[in-house]
């Protein structure tokens, strides 16, 4: 048995759906692959909970749960003040799990990175913005960096395209990134305003915390990014073209609706050209997707044309990416 200790950075709603499931399939996580996950820090936005011989999930759950913050969990365990910088080196941890939205991560990633210890995150802004430089970080220490979670949630797009394919060229993806635009659009679609559609995507946990990003496109563009630099070669986001559906009408959407189309917010990725739109889909198309649904279709030279669809957010549906990883992480910790 290999016990893997890991740091958990984010205690919202994706950090607390991992430590769910770190409880309830932990013991099968032992029994299939011989790893035992030990959680030995949390933090959240109130300090860093940390005790190296692992903390107890359920009491941190309860706590948060209760009290709002981690801090709160005085009676049993030292809440330290640590930036994620000093709590990346100070913490012995075998992989760090981000599952934040700070923009500037990439800096403690890096941090990280070069501690030795090996990275899963959800956290896309890095990704956009420093994917050759964290890559190459990873690539040069042979530490696991990963990061299925960023696009499509759990939906295995990202390791599709790192781990399969690899005899293929990819020519083109076209693809369906951000629920809460579907879910948007598709309200509309039955009569709702724009502002009632949101509430309710708020409220099933999709929205991001500031939902602007989702509705101008840029939660796709970021996703858009990564595609690029895992199917062609690194970019950022600023080299993307994003218009996201604030200007889209209600009466724009049923008249789509009349003529057998929808509506979708999709992203081209193509090599040295992003751009994300709205743009009308046929209703029997992969790309007409419902509810938080992601789709992709993706050309290659060989296999030539493959549709990958499924969950593209919520929290227990991101987890399933995080996850994941953190299995694969510690897979390769025990293959030494
Ligand atoms: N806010 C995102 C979406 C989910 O609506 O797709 C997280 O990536």
């Amino acid at each position: 048995m290999r016990e893997v200790k890991v740091s958990l950075f984010g205690f919202g709603n994706v950090g607390r759906a991992v430590a769910r499931v770190l409880v309830e399939k932990g013991r099968l996580f032992r029994e299939r692959y011989g790893v035992s996950l030990k959680v030995v820090s949390i933090a959240d936005t109130s300090g860093v909970v940390w005790l190296p011989e692992g903390i107890d999930l359920r009491g941190a759950l309860l706590i948060k749960e209760t009290f709002g913050r981690l801090s709160s969990w005085t009676n049993d365990y030292e809440v330290y003040n640590f930036t994620p910088e000093e709590a990346v080196r100070e913490i012995d941890a075998d992989v760090i799990v981000d599952v934040t939205n700070d923009r500037n991560a990439h800096s403690w990633h890096l941090t990280a990175l070069r501690e030795g210890r090996a990275i899963v995150t959800s956290n896309k802004p890095p990704l956009a913005f420093h994917y050759a430089e964290l890559m190459g970080e990873a690539e040069k220490r042979g530490i696991p960096y990963l990061f299925e979670a960023t696009v499509m949630a759990g939906t295995p797009i990202i390791g599709l395209l790192r781990e399969n394919l690899l005899g293929d060229t990819v020519e083109r993806i076209e693809v369906v990134l951000n629920a809460t635009t579907t879910f948007i659009l598709s309200r509309m679609e039955m009569g709702l305003e724009f502002e009632g559609a949101l509430r309710q995507a708020q409220k099933l946990g999709i929205a991001e915390r500031d939902p602007s990003g989702d509705i101008l496109g840029i939660d796709a563009g970021y996703k858009a990014t990564i595609l690029h630099c895992v199917a062609f070669e690194p970019i950022t986001f600023n080299e993307v073209n994003v218009k996201g559906i604030a200007e889209i009408t209600r009466g724009e959407v049923q008249r789509a609706r009349a003529k057998g189309k929808t509506i979708r917010l999709i992203a081209t990725v193509e090599r040295g050209e992003v751009t994300v739109r709205p743009m009308e889909v046929p209703l029997g198309s992969p790309l007409a997707v419902e509810s938080h649904e992601n789709a992709a279709v993706i050309w290659t030279d060989l296999l030539g044309k493959m549709v990958v669809k499924g969950a593209g957010a919520g929290p227990k549906e991101t987890v399933s990416g995080v996850v994941s990883d953190i299995m694969k992480a510690s897979l390769k910790l025990k293959a030494g």
